[in-house]
């Protein structure tokens, strides 16, 4: 019976290959977590998020299982997917939903029942479950996914939402992930990056209070990793270490207007909402359309914070970055060694430059494009004319890229497609392409003259492409794109569409960003791209699934990238996290480090240059030399380790971190010194992680000028000492520093 029962119920979705029915009980595996689904009637629970269990029998037994709070307060069903009205025991309602519909006859609550559920063919070591959702009146639909990555402990989710009502309804929350949990712990602690522009990914922790909900919203519509980034890390029970505690983490893989919220409401409920904010007013969805939701990826660790970063970093690698396992090149960006002041000479002495030390791509950052009266020679003109101005750069791009082969050198060019100048044939003859509230003076950004382009018109994005694509095809060889964007909406409105889907703009223009990404993606599969928003702002892994690598702020002073690159490294990987070295005093803060300094910050990322290597001295230019051939050695590992944090800057006047291989046969280790003494805040021996007990590691100092940085330099010990008893080191006044190479033997 039961096995025609699922037979029948396969048959019902032999559209979809590879498909399994699923019954009352599921459990979602990775390699040390469980998501453990149990159907109660009509309605999927979600009973157990975090470590492995085996049997769904245990899961239910040792589950809260009952709804969450008691008869008085209210009750709340740990529902797969919370939505507004959704009732619990039918003695109460839920007006906490992470969805909320206004239906097309005007009823306000959505109460989702259980259709069906099924396993669907995915990729190897990956488990995807697919709940099918339905409103108990209402011809509404909810499809929830849950992507299970084996490996990494990952579980991605989103929902697809729709419907056949009469006419269009109104989303005014559409969450991808909306979970009431009960009684978990008694406290949660929650850890997310803040900051503005120049200071992006600062660390921020404290408690969520039993009866509070925190919540983290995005700034803006396009720069939406500014101010917060869309990821989060919370502690289930005390505050977590590096190494100890409970933590669930998540990140919103989204490159547009975002909130997340947390709430410890009574009787210590946990309710985790993420995803898209719809601006200020409800987003409508016609009848027969589907509305996907971005998805979150969620991970936990019981050991720590460390390990999210450590889940996240893998998943991102394999699953969500551009050629996530590729070896990114060492770069020279011309931004800060030329801003708009260059030449073709300029360049190719930059691109001798870059040869000399050893890098293997040049990239003409802003500056090259527009012409007559609207050429880039500042940031007040041009943005939407991605022609050549030929009066700075009278022999071409194509010239150019190939003054690059001839160097070995790969080439690659900055553009900004989401913006213009209100001074550019671009606006001139389109000025409807701007984002615009009509009533309203149109407000104007960088320059006095920028503007945000209309991404939801299907015609502003066609001109786009083929300005891109003209452009790709004129420059043989192309290999890397810097895609910036250098405003916020200022002018939330949007000519293309309705006057009663103004809101949807908030939405739509994210969509319409990804299908211009996506074309540009499958046309040219092969350049590479750099995720760039003022810095940081779109360090999001919606935009990652697009871009290689993320620019990660426009403060390039080692001491300030000690701390901007410590956040990142939270959610993001290495192998993504442009550093460059830059010339001191540091153009942004004026601070004064020395050249050691500089390359052992940025060598903790994907290393490269943002100067112009002529000015360098010849002592300079030997030591970076040496230095780009040791990071080409070592960058397998700091590019695709496992990154362990060892000590915080936040915490002390010195800050470290290493990075180890898959097979932990190699590591590199980073200490920076911050403001220091002589003797103030002398450092421990480094607890160093994740090393193998039974090998014995080789200690070699690179990037070493005169001074040794640990007794042991040199030295072949075994890994259960050095993590027994840690690596000594020491550190001499302001910004000393140093990186150690271990390599088992
Ligand atoms: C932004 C970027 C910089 C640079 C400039 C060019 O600020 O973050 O790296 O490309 O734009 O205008």
């Amino acid at each position: 019976m039961r096995r025609m029962m699922m037979l029948a119920a396969m048959a019902a979705w032999a559209g979809w290959a590879g498909a399994a029915a699923v019954e009352n009980d599921f459990l979602l595996q990775t390699k040390s977590t469980t998501m453990a689904f149990h159907k109660s009637g009509d309605t999927w629970l979600l009973v157990h998020y975090g470590a492995k269990i085996e049997k769904s029998g245990d899961a239910n037994a040792l589950a809260w299982n009952g709804w969450v709070g008691n008869s008085f307060f209210g009750h709340r069903k740990p529902a797969t997917y919370s939505v507004y009205g959704s009732d619990n025991d039918r003695s109460t309602m839920n007006k906490f939903g992470g969805l909320a519909v206004i239906h097309a006859d005007g009823v306000t609550s959505t109460e989702l029942v259980a259709q069906g559920a099924k396993t669907v063919e995915d990729k190897a070591g990956v488990t995807h479950l697919v709940l099918e959702l339905k409103d108990s009146v209402y011809p509404f639909f909810v499809t929830q996914h849950f992507r299970a990555v084996e490996a990494s402990d990952v579980v991605e989710t989103w929902v697809e939402i729709r419907h056949d009502e009469p006419a269009a309804v109104k989303l005014v929350r559409m969450d991808s992930v909306a979970l009431v949990f009960p009684l978990l712990a008694k406290e949660y602690h929650l850890l997310s990056l803040t900051g503005q522009w120049a200071s992006e990914n600062q660390l921020t922790e404290a408690p969520v209070a039993l009866g509070q909900t925190v919540s983290m919203t995005s700034r803006s519509g396009v720069r939406s990793a500014f101010g917060n980034n869309p990821a989060f890390m919370l502690s289930v029970g005390p505050q977590a270490s590096e190494t100890a505690g409970r933590v669930i983490g998540g990140a919103l893989a989204w490159s547009g207007a975002w909130t997340i919220s947390i709430q410890h409401d009574f009787i210590d409920a946990l309710a985790i909402n993420v995803g898209p904010d719809t601006g200020n007013g409800p987003y409508t969805l016609d009848a027969g359309k589907t509305l996907a939701t971005p998805k979150t990826v969620l991970t936990y660790s019981a050991e720590g914070k460390g390990q999210i970063s450590r889940n996240l970093h893998r998943w991102a690698r394999d699953h969500q970055l551009r050629d996530g396992h590729m070896l990114r090149p060492v770069l020279l960006n011309s931004w800060e060694g030329a801003y708009f002041d260059f030449n073709e000479k300029t360049l190719t002495d930059m691109m001798d430059g870059v040869k000399e030390l050893g890098g293997e791509m040049f990239v003409v950052d802003d500056g090259w494009f527009a012409k007559g009266k609207y050429a880039r020679d500042d940031d007040k003109r041009g943005l939407g004319d991605w022609v050549l101005n030929d009066a700075k750069l009278p022999k071409g791009l194509g010239a150019l890229a190939d003054e690059a082969k001839t160097r070995g050198l790969k080439f690659g060019i900055w553009v900004e497609p989401e913006m213009a100048n209100t001074t550019s044939e671009l606006v001139d003859k389109h000025p409807e392409w701007v984002l615009r509230e009509k009533t309203r003076p149109l407000r104007q950004g960088r320059g006095g003259t920028q503007v945000v382009l209309d991404m939801t018109n299907p015609a502003l994005r066609d001109n786009i492409y083929g300005q891109m694509d003209a452009l790709i095809t004129s420059i043989p060889g192309l290999a890397y794109i810097k895609w910036d964007a250098n405003a916020d909406f200022m002018n939330a409105g949007s000519t293309y569409l309705a006057a009663d889907r103004q809101p949807n703009l908030w939405f739509d223009y994210t969509a319409g960003l990804y299908d211009l990404l996506g074309r540009l993606h499958a046309k040219y599969p092969d350049i590479m791209m750099k995720a760039c928003s003022s810095g940081a702002a779109h360090m999001d892994y919606g935009f990652l699934h697009f871009a290689d690598e993320f620019w990660t702020s426009d403060d390039t002073d080692a001491r300030q990238r000690v701390f901007i690159q410590w956040g990142a490294g939270h959610f993001y990987p290495a192998c993504a996290m442009a550093a460059h070295v830059t010339v001191s005093p540091n153009e942004q803060t004026h601070r004064s480090t020395p050249l050691k300094f500089r390359f052992d910050v940025a060598m903790s990322g994907r290393l490269g240059f943002e100067l112009h290597p002529k000015n360098m001295t010849p002592e300079d230019l030997a030591f970076a030399k040496k230095a780009v051939v040791d990071y080409k050695r070592l960058r397998p590992v700091i590019q695709q380790g496992d990154l362990y944090r060892l000590v915080s800057p936040w915490d002390h006047s010195y800050a470290s971190l290493m990075y180890v291989s898959d097979d932990k046969s190699k590591a590199v280790v980073f200490l920076y010194g911050l403001n220091r003494g002589i003797m103030s805040d002398f450092p421990a021996p480094l607890p160093l992680q994740g090393l193998d007990l039974g090998k014995r590691y080789r200690v070699t100092e690179i990037n070493k000028e005169k001074r040794d940085h640990s007794r042991v330099s040199g030295q072949t010990l075994g890994g259960a000492a050095l993590l027994g008893m840690g690596l000594p080191v020491k550190l001499v006044g302001d910004y000393d520093s140093a990186v150690f190479e271990l390599v088992a033997e």
